[in-house]
Order: structure tokens, then C-alpha cells, then sequence
């Protein structure tokens, strides 16, 4: 496909939008970022545009100071104009890609299709970000040329240091436009992209967010802290230092919560249905709107304390409330058995196959979080088959090559090119 994007429109400068915009900005699109009107706007300030653009101003100032920086050079900050949904919407009609990235509620997001239609010049590029809803029930009461340019187009957190891109087409989509995105993300975007079928959550949250819900149910049944949680399930398990509960955080907690509900909707078969269950704390978070880091406080709040290195220190906000209050909570680092202070140890093989072994049988804890892995979810065939595309078998209009959910790069190895403005990036 003969098509060049030039400037991109991010509607929702939230976490993953604001995060979104930089890494456009990094790659040299001219981007434009709205967002609603404060809810808290007054009378006095209707008039005011500074006034009417204070959230998405205040979210991607958020965003650019938060660390790892979003931004490549600060300057690139210059390249993406701000604006909000009632003043600015039409402004949507020069852009090449729109990409939608409001909050996870798919009745919102409709609602604001439902305008994107009647403003973009039609074969615009338009996708969502959305973590878990299924793509086509954004579709209803969409023109033709609409449904032919949309797409899933699923960024993780933080989106310009997380490899993964998946790309989710309908039925109904320009098999020309995936063929594009696919190439884009990789080319263009520095990413991994990967097709993936239009099911809950697609690939990725599928089986991130079962580990998740998993992990927090395991949590509370064996007795174990946050932080010990959080010390198993990082690098031990060859993922990243965040863990579970501090990835909770970063994710922020309604998103995680709407995307384990959505799951449980959409999936009532699943053979681990009964694992996408909110626990008691975490709506104890959700009550207290203790978001997570973009409300300044989770499972986890900074302090004013320092390390030895300067940074500052974070401790469980709410533990003690959990420990005293709330049944089936999270327990104290004080319970911490001999066995499970090897956690650590075990963390430090190189090898990631006998580290999960290691650090998982030193805390007697394999029959519990085994199931979590990934290569114990992939023995599942019949998950496995209904989620990923098999290797040659075509869909209509859509090359093989494409169908094996292996981009090119991938294919290419090492000589895979990256965009110069992201060749750095952590692999
Ligand atoms: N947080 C993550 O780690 C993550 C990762 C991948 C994908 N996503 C997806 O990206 C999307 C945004 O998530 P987020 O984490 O940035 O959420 P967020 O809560 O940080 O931001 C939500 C955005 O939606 C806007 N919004 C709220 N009410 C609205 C309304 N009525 N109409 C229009 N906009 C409204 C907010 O102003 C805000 O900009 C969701 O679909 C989410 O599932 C999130």
C-alpha cells in the first residue's frame, strides 16, 4: 500500500495516550492529542482554551517527566499540538491515522467513533488501543469506509520500551491496511508486530492478565506479601522488576480490573475461568481510587525517603490496612518463611529454565504458580488454537507470511532495521 503517515491524531491522553503521542513525536509525526473538558471546569474558565485543554496540557506533562522518558529529546515535545474533543475534533480530518486510545468502556468509545466517522476524510486510518474489547463490537453503525480502515492497533505500557505491537484486524478490514500496520510497526514504530485474531484480549493480555489474576488469587490462598510476590514474579520468571503488583500500578488498577471482568465475560468456558476474579483488596484500591501510579498511589507510594542512589523510595501504601481490615488481604513481610527468603538467590541464574525452577521450588511454590507460566498456558491446544493464527494457513486477503504472527523483522534476525530515533531502545 502506497501510503505515507504524516500526522497522527491520539484521542485520550491518559497513560497510554500521552505515552502514544511521545513515541509518535519520536518518530517525527506531527501528532494531536485531545482529551474531554476537565470535569472540574468552571463557569469563569468556559472561554478560557488554556482553561478548556488543562487535562490532556496536565497528562502530557505527566507523562513527559515521568521516567523511563518517553521522549528521546525533549524537544520532540514540540511536535505534538494539544487540544480537547469539543473545540478540536474536526482538526482530525488532516491526519493520516487516527488512533483511539479513551478509557476502557466500550459504550465511550462508540460514542466517539461515532464522531470520528462523521469528521475524517474518508481512508484515514483509524484503530483502537483498547486492551481487551473485542474489536468488531466497536463497528456497530459505522460507514463502510470506516469498518474498511479499522483495526486494532494494541501498544503496551510504556509504549516506547515495549517491544510488542499487535495488530488486530476484523473481518471487515482493508487487508492492504494490516499488510501496512504490520510493516509500519516494525519499519517505522521500532516494534514486534504480531497478527493476532480477534479474541478477548488478543495474545498478550490474554495470557498476562490470566498470570495476573492468577497471581493475586495465589497471593492471599498461600499467605504471601506483596513484596515477596513482587520478588518471585519479576525477574525470577524472566519478566520484567515490576512483578505483578507493582506492574498493577504502572498499568493503573481500573484498566487492569475492566480487562480481568472483560475476560470473565467474554470467556465463560475457559478452564481457568474461575481465576478472572477482582480480590477483595484490590476493589478495596478501587473503592479509595488508589489507581496506581497515575493517581499517585496503588499497591505501592513513593516516599520522601532515598536511596543510596538518590531515588526515592517506595513502600506498600495500604498494607497495614489490608494486614488489620480486610479479610482475605495480602500478608505481612513479617510472615515470610525461611524457605522463601531463597527467592532472590534463586532469581540470580543466568538460565531462565532452572531460575523459574529454582526460585519457584526454594519457596515450595511450584503447584501454585506453575500454571502462570506461559509455556504451561501454551499446553493448553485448545486456548492456544483458538488464539493464535496457525502457521501458513491464510486469511482471506491476508498474505501467509503475515499469518504465521511472525513479522518480518523477526525473520530478518539481525539485520532488522530499526527507526533511527528508537535504535537504542532496550531490546
Ligand atoms: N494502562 C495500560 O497499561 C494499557 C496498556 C495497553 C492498552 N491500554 C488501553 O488503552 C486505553 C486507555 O487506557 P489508559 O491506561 O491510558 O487509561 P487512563 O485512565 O490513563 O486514560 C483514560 C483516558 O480516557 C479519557 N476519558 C475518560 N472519560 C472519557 C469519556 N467519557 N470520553 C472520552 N474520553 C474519556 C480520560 O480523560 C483519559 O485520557 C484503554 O482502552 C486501555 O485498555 C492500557
Amino acid at each position: 500500500m502506497n501510503k505515507r503517515i504524516k500526522k497522527a491524531a491520539v484521542l485520550g491522553s491518559g497513560v497510554m495516550g500521552s505515552g502514544i503521542a511521545c513515541h509518535f513525536a519520536n518518530i517525527g509525526l506531527e501528532v494531536l492529542l485531545l482529551d474531554i473538558l476537565p470535569p472540574d471546569l468552571q463557569e469563569h474558565e468556559k472561554t478560557s482554551p488554556a482553561a478548556r485543554n488543562r487535562l490532556v496540557n496536565k497528562a502530557l506533562e505527566f507523562a513527559i517527566k515521568s521516567k523511563p522518558a518517553p521522549l528521546y529529546d525533549l524537544a520532540f515535545a514540540s511536535r505534538i499540538a494539544t487540544g480537547n474533543f469539543e473545540d478540536d475534533l474536526e482538526k482530525i480530518n488532516d491526519c493520516d491515522w487516527i488512533i483511539e486510545v479513551v478509557v476502557e468502556n466500550l459504550d465511550i468509545k462508540k460514542s466517539l467513533f461515532e464522531k470520528v466517522d462523521r469528521l475524517r476524510k474518508p481512508g484515514t486510518f483509524i484503530t483502537s488501543n483498547t486492551s481487551g474489547i473485542p474489536i468488531h463490537l466497536m463497528l456497530e453503525g459505522r460507514s463502510t469506509d470506516f469498518r474498511r480502515h479499522f483495526c486494532g492497533t494494541h501498544f503496551f505500557n510504556p509504549p516506547r520500551y515495549l517491544r510488542l505491537l499487535e495488530i488486530i484486524p476484523t473481518a471487515e478490514t482493508d487487508p492492504e491496511m494490516v499488510h501496512f500496520f504490520m510493516e509500519y510497526g516494525d519499519l517505522y514504530l521500532g516494534k514486534q508486530t504480531v497478527l493476532c485474531k480477534d479474541t478477548p484480549a488478543f495474545i498478550g493480555n490474554r495470557i498476562g492478565v490470566y498470570a495476573m489474576a492468577k497471581i493475586y488469587q495465589l497471593t492471599t490462598q498461600l499467605g504471601l506479601s506483596i513484596e515477596e510476590v513482587d520478588a518471585l514474579t519479576g525477574p525470577p520468571l524472566g519478566r520484567p522488576k515490576t512483578g505483578t503488583f507493582r506492574l498493577g500500578d504502572l498499568v493503573g488498577h481500573d484498566t487492569a480490573a475492566k480487562v480481568i471482568q472483560g475476560i470473565k465475560q467474554n470467556c465463560p468456558n475457559d478452564e481457568q475461568a474461575g481465576a478472572f476474579e477482582v480480590p477483595a483488596y484490590l476493589q478495596f484500591l478501587l473503592d479509595n481510587k488508589f489507581l496506581g501510579n497515575k493517581t499517585g498511589q496503588g499497591f505501592f507510594k513513593k516516599t520522601s525517603q532515598k536511596d543510596e542512589k538518590g531515588a526515592r523510595l517506595s513502600w506498600p501504601s495500604t498494607s497495614k490496612r489490608w494486614n488489620t481490615n480486610l479479610p482475605g488481604s495480602p500478608t505481612s513481610p513479617a510472615s515470610r518463611t525461611p524457605s522463601r527468603s531463597t527467592i532472590p538467590s534463586a532469581g540470580s541464574l543466568p538460565c531462565l529454565k532452572p531460575r523459574i525452577k529454582g526460585a519457584l521450588w526454594s519457596a515450595s511454590l511450584w503447584p501454585g504458580f506453575s500454571p502462570t507460566l506461559p509455556t504451561a498456558f501454551r499446553k493448553s491446544p485448545t486456548t492456544c488454537s483458538a488464539l493464535t493464527t496457525p502457521c501458513g494457513q491464510a486469511m482471506p486477503g491476508i498474505s501467509a507470511r503475515l499469518n504465521t504472527g511472525i513479522s518480518s523483522a523477526s525473520k530478518r534476525g539481525s539485520r532488522r532495521r530499526k527507526p533511527r530515533e528508537t535504535r537504542w531502545l532496550p531490546g
